[in-house]
């Protein structure tokens, strides 16, 4: 081997790697922000599987590429990898910037090294939120995500999820979306619906799972528990002489024209919905919170780094709990059910309880 050969192949070996890191940041990327927004099915599986195997082709390619002439080679994945950290840098950025309180309270929230499989592990965050605007009594509101029912979970872990909520007494209670995974199983709603209830208001949207499998036979389920499907509707509900409007808004599987009202200064806007995605086009309406779920907090999350993937347009810019984008509170749940793959790991179910009070002064 010659004393060149001996350079360039570490050099091709160390562009190959590169090749590959930058090629699994483009892939997560397309993941969170594309592909897995579209419709679960074949062509989502195609898609999915297609995307890896292009990538990975690409790699290869370029590797065999390096071997030939490392230096120039090496250029491409650098500038992906420089393109990435700075799209990481203004993430933090925008988290710091966004950030909102700690819950006041916490039940069973942590999870164990020793324990990765979480599916069951239901924890309850409780936040207190002071509104300026509300002159009303201490307002209890119980947030509830993505049940997905799909007969991969036992009866009796709803019934556990649904105690805790009855348990905690909420004046309104919230279903953000993601109801089913199978359209089979929406029969089982009411059983599960029924077990808790808000004391002024029940109150439901549909999330992308639902729309897929089946918004109309969903719907007659929820309504059939007694609980409202907002929709993209609002609702007026009066606290002891206080407005509380609470608005809808299944965008972006609904396609109505979605309008929300004009809010007078001492009416009290909240909005149910099922993705956090939607929080920019929520915010200067005058809605002091938004309620989603959607995420699942990444269901697969690794101890100290947090998600790799999270259904969103803006990637992991928010994951789950209480942020505050242009002065509306946004609320994450985490969920209660999970999707595809049908556990958690290191990422446990939740639900949030989350109590507006006046603000003092
Ligand atoms: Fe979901």
């Amino acid at each position: 081997m010659s004393l060149s050969e001996f350079f360039v192949q570490p050099i091709a070996l160390f562009s190959w790697f590169l090749s590959a890191v930058a090629a699994l940041c483009i892939y997560l990327i397309l993941l969170n922000r594309y592909l897995l927004l579209l419709s679960d099915g074949r062509l989502k599986t195609v898609v999915l599987r297609g995307t890896l195997v292009v990538i990975g082709a690409v790699v290869l390619l370029f590797g065999w590429w390096a071997s030939h002439n490392p230096w120039p080679l090496l250029l491409a994945p650098t500038a992906v990898l420089i393109a990435v950290g700075i799209g990481e840098m203004q993430r933090i950025i925008l988290r710091r910037r966004y950030r909102g309180a700690s819950p006041i309270g916490a039940e069973n929230a942590g999870v164990v090294l020793a324990a990765p499989i979480t599916t069951l592990d239901l924890a309850v965050y409780h936040y207190e939120l002071p509104v300026p605007r509300w002159r009303g009594r201490r307002l209890r509101i119980a947030h509830v995500s993505d049940l997905h029912l799909n007969g991969d979970l036992p009866e009796a872990y709803y019934s556990m999820v649904m105690a805790r909520v009855a348990r905690a007494e909420p004046d309104l209670l919230f279903f953000t979306g993601d109801l089913v995974t199978k359209v089979e199983h929406a029969v089982e709603l009411p059983a599960v619906l029924t077990l808790a209830r808000g004391r002024l208001a029940t109150l439901a949207v549909l999330g992308n799972h639902d729309y897929w499998v089946g918004p109309q036979q969903v719907a007659a389920q929820v309504e059939a528990a007694g609980v409202t499907r907002l929709g993209d509707r609002c609702l007026r509900v009066n606290v002891e002489g206080h407005e509380v409007v609470i608005c809808g808004y299944e965008a972006p599987w609904s396609r109505t024209d979605w309008r929300p009202p004009a809010l007078a200064a001492h009416e009290l806007g909240l909005v149910l919905t099922h993705t956090p995605d939607n929080i920019y086009r929520l915010t200067g309406l005058g809605f002091v919170a938004v309620f989603a779920g959607h995420y699942h907090a990444g269901q697969v999350r690794l101890p100290w780094f947090g998600p790799i993937v999270v259904p969103s347009r803006y990637g992991r810019r928010f994951d789950h709990g209480h942020f505050v984008v242009d002065g509306v509170h946004l609320f994450i749940t985490a969920g209660v059910g999970s999707a595809v793959p049908p556990r958690r790991i290191y990422c446990q179910p939740d639900i949030f309880i989350v109590d507006i009070v006046a603000a003092k002064g």
